[in-house]
């Protein structure tokens, strides 16, 4: 690679470049590899482009002509698109609702193309980068807590040209991004941002927090700033989201290893901090100008990233709290769902190849209107394993079944699921959990180096040093198209730690290939997508897929278009393209008005004019989807 500008990278794209993939990849020798396993592959599943389907265990894709009758998607189709604006169906529109950089608050600047966003201003707009959120109903007020993942430095910092070179600088991106909770109300315009609801709040890198939980306390927490292990500042790299039962946000720190650095060259560095991809170079410099992101200096602080925070969008002075009892990656998203008995699960997804995925079951039980507070303090985490015969385990991460004490299971929970054999994924993005079925989903969005050889001959592995074998939920080598994998708890209990499985898609691409790279049977020249992400159950049991992938439609990737949202009809393996997005852009984030008829839906970091058009900035935004006769959108 030369010529980059990392500048302009995405924060995927920023990390492959700090961990490249080798500079060769055969791939025809992959593809005749995959073939050679299909005797295995065929009992979990069944390829398109007349692949013979073999074994006897669960099949996807079921495509029948009665099952598809019984569908429940109610829209037109659309083709895939490579302009630069959104497309929804004949009988739906959509419009802009939130920018990067709109004001949230009457005192600040309006946004500045030429200049940027002043730093007096930078925490009173909508951030950069939106990613996911969820819509709250308050005392009547509609209000959306949403996450900016991160920022373009470029064209925040335009006098510099994305450098960062002093602390206001530095503050400027910090206050750009985590998350913006604000009031929506629809009006003569449309959907909009409540200016000055009491409800508008900014949470971004210096906000304080509170860290509580089993690890909260412990030395590992400790910093010089915060000798308590029991305060921080700050939330990072907030991708995915959740909602608890009880009506509070969950926003998940994903890639938060970027944001530290060491003014030292020469410092020597923790040995765990490499399986969570901490170094000595930082994405945007903060070290250099905020001693609290000098790891050289402060060694412990990047344990107090990578965690889930709870935030209450009711109560806009309260302190977003760190729940250490989730365990601590690169979290994806968090999906809550409930046990038989009533206590509370969160399905996690750790997005870095070859990690993988996590419940946490919690020891008290949820009533509704009763005390929530220590709900996500005190229970059991567990990483999953995928069997081959298409039953799986949640293996309890304790001190017994790893070795380590329990603040350190949750401060390198990737190194207790090595312990326990948890199956490497091909990076779990989203988790959707049913309403109305008990099954959870994940997104597995791509692994290119899964199965892959290094020239030594050995496969490529994951950052904790396991070999990322082909193995039948991640059945693919050099799996750029990505799967969703399906899970239904034993005896219909989220409680169980024993479940079956399925591959409930395979993306892929059956006009390019005629193997395991044309994708399952549910996938068809109308619907082609690569690298499902965002997902979202909507209240009928719909599944809306997102998608952040190859936009290039060239090769193996022609005939798939923009990043786009896709709606999957559980029972019958259907799946149908309802939006496209502007080029360069990747869709995540959804979530609805309180009466269902109208869909907020993200579009982050377009290369196109986007939403104002030719001659404006491409702008990240979170749009609305509505249909023109006022019906349910989900
Ligand atoms: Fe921020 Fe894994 O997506
Ligand atoms: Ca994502
Ligand atoms: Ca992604």
């Amino acid at each position: 690679m030369k010529d980059i500008d990392k500048k302009a990278l995405s924060w995927d794209e920023w990390d492959e470049l700090n961990d490249p993939r080798p500079a060769t990849c055969d791939f025809d020798r992959v593809v005749e590899a995959a073939i050679s396993r299909r005797g295995f592959l065929g009992g979990i599943l069944a390829f398109g482009s007349g692949a013979a389907v073999m074994g006897t265990a669960t099949l996807i894709g079921t495509t029948s002509a009665e099952a598809q009758a019984a569908s429940r998607i109610g829209f037109k189709p659309i083709p895939i698109a490579t302009d630069s604006t959104v497309h929804v169906p004949e009988g739906y529109r959509w419009q802009p609702v939130a920018r990067w950089g709109d004001p949230l608050f009457s005192d600040a600047a309006p946004f500045d193309p030429a200049g940027g966003i002043d730093l007096a201003s930078s925490d009173k707009v909508f951030g950069e980068n939106t990613d996911g959120m969820e819509l709250f109903f308050v005392d009547g007020r509609q209000v959306i807590a949403v996450n900016h993942e991160y920022v373009n430095p470029e064209i925040n910092l335009p006098a510099t040209g994305g450098e960062v070179t002093n602390a206001d600088e530095a503050r400027l991106l910090q206050n750009l991004q985590g998350v913006t909770v604000m009031e929506v109300a629809e009006g003569e315009n449309g959907w909009q941002i409540v200016v000055d609801s009491p409800y508008n709040r900014r949470i971004h890198h210096n906000t304080p927090m509170r860290l509580s939980g089993p690890a909260a306390g412990s030395d590992l927490l400790r910093t010089e700033a915060d000798p308590t292990g029991t305060q921080s500042l700050g939330t990072f790299n907030n991708c995915g989201s959740g909602k608890t039962p009880w009506g509070t946000y969950l926003t998940c720190e994903e890639n938060f290893n970027g944001y530290f650095g060491s003014t030292d060259p020469n410092a020597a560095l923790p040995a765990d901090y490499k399986r969570y991809g901490i170094g000595l170079e930082s994405r945007y410099a903060y070290e250099k100008f905020d001693a609290r992101f000098d790891v050289s200096k402060n060694p412990n602080e990047p344990y107090r990233a990578g965690w889930v925070v709870e935030i209450d969008p009711a109560k806009p002075d309260s302190t977003p709290v760190k729940r250490t009892a989730l365990g601590r990656f690169k979290h994806e998203n968090a999906a809550c769902a409930l046990t038989k008995d009533g206590r509370v699960v969160v399905y996690m997804g750790d997005d870095e190849r070859g990690e993988y995925m996590y419940k946490f079951v919690s020891t008290g039980f949820y009533t509704p209107g009763g005390a929530t507070e220590g709900l996500l303090d005190d229970g059991q985490l567990f990483a999953a394993k995928f069997n081959e015969d298409g039953t799986g385990q949640w293996v309890a991460l304790t001190p017994d079944s790893t070795g380590m004490t329990t603040e350190e299971i949750l401060v390198f929970s990737r190194m207790a699921g090595s312990k326990v054999g948890a199956t490497t994924m091909d990076r779990p993005e989203w988790v959707a959990v049913n309403p109305v079925s008990v099954e959870g989903y994940c997104a597995l969005t791509n692994n290119s180096r899964r199965g892959v050889k290094q020239d030594d001959g050995s496969i490529r592995t994951n950052a904790g040093g396991e070999a990322m074998t082909l193995n039948a939920a991640n059945p693919r080598e050099a799996n750029d198209y990505g799967q969703i994998v399906r899970w239904f708890p034993d005896g219909e209990d989220h409680g169980a730690e024993s479940f079956r499985w399925d591959l409930y898609v395979m993306a892929g691409n059956p006009t390019v290939h005629s193997d395991a790279y044309a994708g399952s049977d549910n996938v068809n020249e109308g619907n082609l997508f690569n690298s499902p992400d965002g997902m979202m159950f909507d209240q009928t049991g719909l599944l809306w897929i997102q998608t952040d992938g190859d936009d290039s439609n060239e090769g193996d990737f022609a005939g798939h278009g923009n990043n786009q949202m896709l709606a999957g009809d559980p029972a019958t393996g259907r799946i149908e393209r309802f939006l496209t997005g502007p080029v360069g852009s990747e869709v995540t984030g959804l979530t609805w008005s309180v009466d269902r008829r109208a869909m907020f839906v993200g579009i982050q970091h377009p290369s196109a004019p986007f939403p104002d058009g030719e001659g404006a900035l491409p702008r990240s935004t979170v749009i609305a989807v509505m249909r023109d006769d006022g019906g349910l959108v989900g």
